[in-house]
């Protein structure tokens, strides 16, 4: 295929800033007879020689899978552990990273075996569809999004959001001066999340619906297992997505911290009650998925793999399937895209820490064995979290509220959300479901549970407040088996008496 450009989608902010540092030397062309020397000797970098490093070597003991900490005296684990990962100052295996060069200052991209794990990876789980795509490591998802902001948006410009939405991502918008619009979500049954009518509708008639404001430049989508809605699109469902987008000239900005976690559908699996991590990994369904299964079969294709012009842009994070506190995630997109992003890392952070970086590729490399060994992990988070999200279901389905029609549940096809909808505000005017999904917070708040408001999480709170009735619920946090029972069991009462109540607190 020949090479194209997505320059024209570009920020100016971003396509003006410079990378140079002045350690490079003189950028002219060399004098005549120049001869550059064998083994020149650095009296240039500010970098500390790893000498100075007080760390001499390091060791991560890992677990078989989630929660097994549960279910051992942490001295006895760590003395029969044998499943740990050294860390050392010097190595001569090209996919380890070593201390001495982990904790060193680095290129701004990422160090080369953990970002080249990064595009193996994306090429074995969502493998894009052209070949000009680059990869570069951020500081989670956060990051990651501020930079496809600032890579793409200038002052004035316009981008499109779920209406409901991880609403941080309004702070990276307003970032980079640009005003966000938002879509309607589409609650019904079998639903892919955005209105796709009312997208293609608006698009179509932009110039009269909003005169005053530029077409597009950008749409922000949570695509699989959305945050607040726990909603997926299918693929196919994407390729129309995709179409909108070549037709109108906008870029799609994937974030997908959640996707590779796929559940099953309620009461595809067996669901019980366990007492100790061990049982509830034991009787989680879906542990006889092959990672080829679940390549096939249960991941849901990413708008990367339809990308044929690069107009797709990529958050990845590690935080939800290994730890929010490395503060690490990646972007894949476009070479040109990478490039300013890049560029925008030296002025704002100098990239990702090189102690997450290593001790992520190492254990990945040293003891998951690589993408699919990693993958292998995610395999059996996706059983605990599928096990969570069923008891969580099966709770609300047994309880007066929902088998009275007050309550109704979106079954999630991935991820930890699920929308907890009060049926009886539905057809409600505005302000009526406003005020009771105040009150109904406070309610749920005083049987000692807590949930977040739909309307939190909304772009524009008065433009989806008929679409509100709903508390998203995170099956994420919970100690164990019995804390999610009873988080249920409280959130119906809740409601219940809210309602048996004259729907008042
Ligand atoms: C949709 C979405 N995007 C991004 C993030 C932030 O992820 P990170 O911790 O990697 O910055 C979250 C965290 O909850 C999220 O839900």
């Amino acid at each position: 295929m020949n090479r194209f450009t997505i320059d024209h989608l570009i920020s100016k902010r971003a396509s003006k800033r410079e990378s140079s540092h002045f350690t490079s030397g003189p950028q002219e062309t060399p004098p005549v007879g120049f001869k550059p020397h064998p083994d020149p000797l650095l009296l240039s970098y500010g970098a500390p020689n790893n000498g100075f490093f007080p760390i001499e070597s390091s060791k991560v003991n890992l677990v078989d899978y989630p929660f097994q900490h549960q279910d051992k005296l942490e001295r006895d684990y760590f003395e029969e552990n044998t499943h740990s990962v050294n860390i050392t100052r010097y190595t001569t295996n090209p996919d380890l990273i070593d201390l001495s060069t982990g904790l060193q200052y680095a290129a701004v991209e990422g160090h080369k075996p953990l970002l080249q794990f990064t595009k193996d990876f994306i090429k074995r789980t969502h493998n894009p569809n052209y070949n000009q795509w680059e990869s570069i490591l951020t500081t989670g998802a956060s990051d990651g999004l501020n930079k496809a902001c600032d890579a793409i948006l200038d002052v004035g410009d316009v981008i499109l959001i779920e209406e409901f939405t991880f609403t941080p991502f309004l702070r990276f918008v307003n970032n980079a001066g640009a005003t966000p619009i938002p879509i309607p979500i589409d609650f019904s049954p079998e639903s892919n999340g955005i209105n796709l009518n009312y997208l293609t509708e608006m698009l179509g008639n932009w110039s009269n619906k909003y005169p005053d404001l530029p077409k597009p430049k950008a749409l922000y989508t949570i695509a699989t297992g959305q945050n607040p809605t726990g909603l997926t699109q299918t693929f196919q469902f994407r390729k129309q997505v995709y179409k909108l987008a070549e037709l109108h000239d906008f870029i799609i900005i994937e974030d997908d911290p959640y996707g590779y976690l796929t559940l099953p559908r309620y009461g595809t699996t067996t669901t019980t009650t366990t007492t100790t991590a061990a049982a509830a990994a034991a009787a989680a369904a879906p542990k006889e998925v092959t990672v080829d299964e679940y390549l096939k079969s249960h991941l849901t294709p990413s708008f990367l793999e339809i990308d044929t012009r690069g107009r797709v842009i990529r958050v990845e994070t590690f935080s939800k399937l290994f730890a929010p506190g490395l503060r690490l995630g990646f972007i894949i997109a476009h070479e040109s895209i990478i490039k300013v992003i890049k560029n925008y890392s030296e002025t704002v952070n100098r990239g990702a820490s090189g102690l997450s970086q290593l001790v992520v590729n190492n254990v990945i490399h040293d003891k998951f064995g690589g993408v699919d060994g990693w993958i292998g992990w995610i395999l059996k988070m996706r059983q605990t979290y599928s096990q969570r999200k069923d008891l969580l279901l099966k709770t609300i389905f047994e309880s007066k509220a929902y088998q009275q029609g007050l309550v109704d549940v979106i079954d999630p096809q991935a991820g930890m959300f699920v929308t907890f909808k009060i049926k009886f505000l539905d057809g409600r005017n505005q302000e009526e479901i406003t005020t009771k999904m105040k009150q109904l917070l406070w309610k749920t708040i005083s049987y000692g549970v807590r949930v977040v408001s739909g309307s939190n999480m909304s772009v524009d709170a008065n433009f989806s407040s008929e679409r509100s009735n709903f508390f998203r619920l995170c099956y994420a946090p919970a100690n164990n088996d019995k804390e999610i029972i009873e988080s249920g069991k409280r959130l119906t009462n809740a409601v219940l008496e809210f309602y048996n109540n004259g729907e008042k607190y």
